[in-house]
């Protein structure tokens, strides 16, 4: 049947249509006849996904607008649009729908054509920026004075995620672990670190437990007058670069950064000391941003402070807020560091986008930030500053996450109670495996667990974390999904022997093999779409329903025993699906098991 023709027509497909996805090859078609039809050169064919089945695949929504402009016929004009794709191969049909809508079938050779060159080369999957940019990715950024507790897990996994999908679609991007390694806190961690030097095992002990540090640090400070006074004047002695005093720091500041490490390490998140751009980097540039501001005439002192006053930023009484620059005593504040900052990725590392992954609680002090970084000039016009805000993980009373105790929790613990939970799950349904076997399910799931939950939640809203429902084996989480994986690369072994050429024998038949493929080549657009929005709980529910389909695809269309045209063509089917599965779980930062 189809089979003889496929091959060269796949590659001809491949070939046209290599840089663009559907979507966008159904909206330049459309658009190019709308525009023949209307004369209207900005009309644009406005392509969306069909919101039913029997509506087809994808709908065009862009007549209706023209049709007003112009007092025409909505039908009439959408009628002589559909009649300019009479032959187009993309799509088999489209017709007139509603008041003036055009539903588009797709064409099923085409979408085989396609599907076979993903196979031929699966980077086909994923079809890169047309526009690639240098975007600066400001994520996790802990404070480096306590150790990573669980407030920093979101916007350490969503900004790995972002980056690595920004990275997919071809932009450059250029990471910055805005890391808190200043400010006062350290001179009182400095007075605790000199009174236990003298014995090094003592203080390495210590500093092992960094939570602990810090806790006794803060003890002193609060009961020992002494100890207060000696911590502040560190402090100063810091701000002058005192050579013992930033010896002292520097050590704090290195074992506190192991600790991140290890707890990068084990989220899979890629970021290096060389992505660190920490707070004190821009130390000596603060005075240049006070300059700056001053010559633009931006600053004026209130209570002794410099402010900058902007007219769209009022309290509740109605009076302008300030963005306070430099304190009374000359101190700086974390805004100003961020002005500086700013600057330095526009100007320095040539930014055409900075997103900065940081919890919702600062969404003030970025519209702040930003709108005097304008003001002053500090970013170039074509750069664009983005606040990729995420919401609260909330403990089961409703109040932010923490310990029985009321402590914070630490991310490390978290992460190793889930290996843990994920190990008992894993004894219990599987109890003949190995156990290296086992602890290798135990880690991966248990850890995919936790970044999978949080990354299928809306990052703008707070969530309840619970264990419960992340380690469950059905419904949108991490089991689920790697269990699907582990499933049809299992499949996939039996049939290890059947001789598939990639590229060659995927033939749409089954309306279940036709919906996966569609799935499958949405990927693409998903995709795009998160480059831009920066929402990775679409790609989970993106990789859920794909998963729902194959599942459909496999009970109603049998593997083994069907005749071999048939079995090599859902067997390529199959394999595509796995691939997508997993190039989806590696853009979330999660690597799926072979066997489960
Ligand atoms: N260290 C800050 C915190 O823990 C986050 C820094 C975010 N990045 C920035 N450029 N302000 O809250």
């Amino acid at each position: 049947m189809l089979i003889g023709v496929k091959s060269a027509q796949f590659l001809l497909s491949h070939l046209e249509f290599a840089m663009l996805t559907i979507k966008e090859s159904l909206e330049k078609v459309i658009t190019e006849a709308l525009i023949e039809v209307c004369g209207i050169k900005d009309a644009k064919g406005q392509v969306i996904y069909a919101s039913r089945p029997e509506f087809g695949d994808y709908q065009a929504n862009g007549v209706m607008a023209v049709a007003r402009q112009l007092r025409q016929n909505p039908r009439d004009l959408a009628a002589q649009v559909v009649d300019k794709l009479a032959g187009n191969t993309l799509v088999t049909r489209a017709e007139v729908a509603g008041p003036g809508f055009i539903n588009i079938f797709l064409n099923t050779e085409m979408l085989a054509g396609r599907a076979n060159a993903c196979l031929a080369d699966h980077t086909a999957l994923i079809i890169p920026s047309s526009h690639p940019q240098t975007i600066v990715v400001d994520y996790s950024s802990p404070n480096l004075a306590k150790e990573m507790h669980v407030g920093h897990l979101r916007g350490t996994i969503i900004g790995d995620s972002i980056v690595r999908i920004l990275e997919a679609l071809g932009h450059c991007v250029i990471r910055q672990n805005h890391v808190g390694d200043w400010g006062t806190q350290f001179g009182m961690l400095i007075a605790h670190m000199n009174s236990l030097s003298n014995d090094e095992k003592a203080l390495s002990s210590n500093l092992a437990d960094l939570e602990g540090f810090y806790r006794a640090a803060k003890q002193r400070f609060d009961a020992e007058p002494e100890f207060a006074d000696l911590a502040r004047s560190y402090v100063v002695k810091l701000q002058q670069g005192d050579a013992d005093c930033l010896a002292a720091w520097q050590r704090f500041i290195d074992e506190s950064l192991r600790h991140c490490e290890e707890v990068y390490a084990l989220l899979s998140i890629g970021l290096k000391r060389s992505d660190l751009r920490a707070e004190s980097f821009y130390n000596k540039e603060l005075p240049n941003i006070v300059k700056a501001l001053s010559e633009k005439g931006l600053l004026s002192e209130s209570e002794g402070a410099q402010c900058v006053f902007l007219d769209e930023f009022k309290g509740k009484d109605g009076n302008p807020l300030p963005v306070i620059i430099q304190k009374r005593d000359g101190g700086y504040l974390y805004a100003s560091t961020d002005l500086a900052a700013i600057r330095y990725r526009s100007d320095n590392l040539g930014a055409d986008r900075v997103l900065y992954v940081v919890d919702a609680r600062q969404s003030l002090h970025f519209q702040q930030v930003f709108a005097v970084a304008r003001a002053a000039d500090f970013v170039r016009q074509s750069c664009k500053l983005e606040h990729i805000a995420y919401g609260t993980m909330m403990g089961e009373d409703g109040k932010p996450f923490k310990t029985r105790s009321g402590d914070t929790v630490k991310l490390r613990e978290l992460l190793d109670e889930a290996v843990a939970r994920a190990r008992d799950l894993v004894a219990e349904k599987n109890p003949d495996l190995s156990d290296t076997e086992k602890a290798l399910i135990a880690s991966t799931v248990g850890i995919a667990s936790v970044k999978y939950s949080d990354l299928s939640k809306n990052r703008t809203s707070d969530y309840v974390f619970d264990w419960s429902s992340m380690l469950s084996f059905e419904g949108n989480t991490a089991p689920y999904l790697l269990y699907a994986y582990a499933r049809i690369q299992s499949v996939l072994r039996r049939l290890e022997e059947e001789s598939v050429t990639p590229g060659e024998h995927v033939y749409l038949v089954q309306p279940e093999e036709r919906a996966l493929a569609v799935k499958i080549l949405q990927f693409a657009e998903l995709v795009q779409q998160l480059g831009d929005d920066c929402f990775p709980n679409q790609l989970c529910l993106y990789l859920y329903e794909l998963s729902g389909l194959f599942m459909k695809f496999y009970e109603s269309c049998p593997i083994l025993k069907s005749d071999s045209e048939t079995r090599k063509s859902r067997l390529a089917l199959a394999n595509l699906t796995a691939i997508t599965l997993k190039k989806g779980l590696n853009l979330l930062g999660i690597e799926p098991l072979q066997r489960m």
